[in-house]
């Protein structure tokens, strides 16, 4: 069995059938995919670390690691802890901050992704207004996608992520710097996650992007020492995926925005699942750590899998799911 097609609802491809037997293109809002699969923040470095595995154009979208107006050192160690189906996160946002970013990453980086999104975090919702302007007109950068839902801050993503009145001040501030298509990230450590993509919406957010990292902790009853620097951190892989699944579904269903799932993708079946709940397109994360070039894997088999299954087009399984 391919490493990238699970068990399958689709049943396995026929055999002859290439990639090109179905249209992989989709939109998420004013952004034009070639295909659905782009990089999770924070798996795929800025981009350039990537192309040892693949050619960045492979996927539908590249997006980097959060950068910050002043670089950041990032969380105590241990920053990274693996569970049994999931890993658990608490890194801090490292970065050199955007303005290396811009002069010194940017000019390598523009034109090597089929698209590029840049993600951002910024201390106060003015902050993150600045960034977007920085951004602004930059060539080659395509997008932005505002990380609201970071739970491993100061302040944790509590005075962004949770709050719809704030999430609506924030989007406008970026909606007034720039002219970019804007993803809003959000955090699934909330009671109303479609009572904060609805804000996102009402700001002129052009999509939003779920789940970020869900809070959790372990630790080693031997030694007594938790598996984080910081006790709690984020929780990813396929874990979440069923939560994810629930949220992306959730927000589909009740909020007019284009739905970016994120949250334990593996295999194709993932990629389709998520896009059958909803989701117009979909961020791998954490499978990177284990196999770098899940990407354009993933993107060799979704044609077959979609001709095998009759379909013509990727699109035509957005939203597709029949509810009881
Ligand atoms: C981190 O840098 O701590 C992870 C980023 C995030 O969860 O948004």
């Amino acid at each position: 069995m391919s490493p990238v097609t699970g068990t399958t609802a689709c049943g396995s491809a026929p055999a002859g059938k290439g990639p090109e037997a179905a249209d992989l293109s989709v939109d998420v809002g004013p952004l034009s995919l070639t295909n659905p699969l782009m990089t999770a923040s924070g798996t795929a470095g800025l981009g350039l670390e990537m192309e040892p595995f693949y050619d960045l154009s492979a996927a539908g979208a590249i997006v980097v690691k959060t950068l910050t107006k002043r670089p950041r050192h990032g969380n105590p160690m241990p920053r990274l802890c693996e569970t049994p189906s999931g890993l658990l996160n608490s890194i801090g946002l490292p970065n050199k901050g955007i303005h290396h970013f811009i002069d010194e990453v940017l000019p390598d980086l523009a034109g090597r992704a089929a698209r590029l999104v840049v993600n951002i975090a910024g201390t106060t919702t003015r902050e993150f207004g600045e960034l977007a302007g920085m951004l602004d007109g930059l060539p080659g950068v395509d997008a932005l996608e505002l990380n609201i839902s970071c739970p491993n801050v100061e302040g944790g993503d509590l005075p962004f992520g949770r709050d719809p009145d704030v999430v609506y001040r924030l989007v406008s501030d970026v909606r007034e710097a720039t002219a970019l298509p804007v993803i809003t990230k959000l955090s699934p450590n909330v009671s109303d996650i479609a009572a904060v993509a609805q804000a996102a919406k009402q700001a002129d957010s052009d999509a939003v992007s779920l789940i970020n990292t869900l809070l959790g902790m372990s630790v080693d009853w031997r030694t007594g020492r938790p598996g984080l620097g910081t006790v709690v951190g984020g929780l990813s892989g396929p874990a979440i995926k069923p939560i994810a699944m629930r949220m992306v579904w959730e927000v589909s269903r009740k909020v007019d925005i284009p739905v970016i799932a994120i949250g334990g993708v593996t295999t194709v079946d993932d990629v389709l699942e998520y896009m059958c709940a909803g989701a117009s397109a979909v961020q791998v994360g954490t499978t990177h750590y284990k196999t770098p070039d899940i990407i354009p894997r993933l993107v060799a088999e979704l044609g077959a899998q979609l001709a095998g299954a009759g379909r013509a087009t990727a699109r035509e399984v957005i939203g597709s799911m029949r509810t009881p």
